[in-house]
């Protein structure tokens, strides 16, 4: 069971994602425990402010510190813990950070709004800033749910037995072949033979050349990267492991 708090002056937008799917599930039945913790109900502002102007000018608004903090202290057992706030100059997410953090019991997310927070906030709770790509949002509230799915998805449990997070295309260092179901002919479009055929070692032959082939086109640093790593070839023949390797060479050369 992993706990994650999450402070936010827009509690209402976790609940459809929070509550339903794989997560809303995972909630259930006691394997994650999500607290939204509004902070704005922490203002001492008689207008409940949780916003100011920025010192030195410049457009936009940034939480203020006393909200923050207040509803940062209300967290049982917050020292000690990881706080991450998301935002655009964090480090970027990836799976070594999703994977540290699903080993964690407890951990606490502040969500920005306006044009950012107070940098008080950030230097005295010693947060992490944690970005989930080159782009800007309007707040903190859609990243921490993606930080959240990805980390869920590596709880014991979450996942059906038969699916596991790490078995995953990203994960395993490729891009996943192209998947097909039924029917076996749509619309004129077949499925690849070789899928159909049965032939458990053919298919994963074919697998794993058509993971090298859209990795090589699409992300050639990740297929070298691959490469690097020495990737065991087990229960591949000799002439596989061949057309594996000159595959491979006609993307890294
Ligand atoms: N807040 C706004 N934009 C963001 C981003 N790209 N990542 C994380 N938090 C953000």
């Amino acid at each position: 069971m992993i706990r994650i708090n999450v402070l936010t002056v827009f509690p209402e937008m976790f609940g459809p994602v929070k509550d339903q799917s794989i997560l809303g599930k995972a909630g259930e039945k006691g394997m994650i425990d999500i607290r939204l913790i509004n902070i704005r109900d922490f203002t001492e502002d008689k207008h409940r402010r949780t916003d100011d102007t920025p010192f030195g000018g410049g457009c936009g608004m940034l939480m203020t510190p006393q909200p923050v903090f207040d509803a940062l202290r209300s967290v049982d057992g917050i020292e000690g813990q990881r706080i991450l706030y998301m935002s655009p100059r964090g480090r970027i997410m990836d799976e070594e950070l999703i994977r540290e953090l699903s080993g964690e019991e407890e951990f606490t997310i502040l969500c920005g709004h306006y044009e950012g927070v107070d940098q008080r906030i950030l230097d005295s709770w010693k947060m992490t800033e944690v970005s989930i790509g080159d782009y800007v949002l309007t707040g903190g509230e859609l990243p921490a749910m993606v930080l959240i799915d990805a980390v869920s998805r590596f709880i014991p449990g979450v996942l059906g037995n038969e699916e596991s997070a790490g078995d995953e295309s990203v994960y395993s260092g490729l891009l996943e072949a192209d998947q097909y179901t039924r029917p076996r002919e749509f619309e004129g479009m077949e499925v690849p033979e070789v899928l159909t055929g049965g032939d458990h070692k053919k298919i994963r032959l074919w697998q794993l050349m058509e993971s090298i082939r859209i990795t090589g086109e699409r992300r050639p640093e990740m297929l070298r990267n691959w490469v690097e790593k020495g990737p065991e070839l087990d229960g591949f023949t000799k002439a596989e492991k061949k057309k594996i390797t000159e595959l491979i060479k006609t993307f890294t050369g």
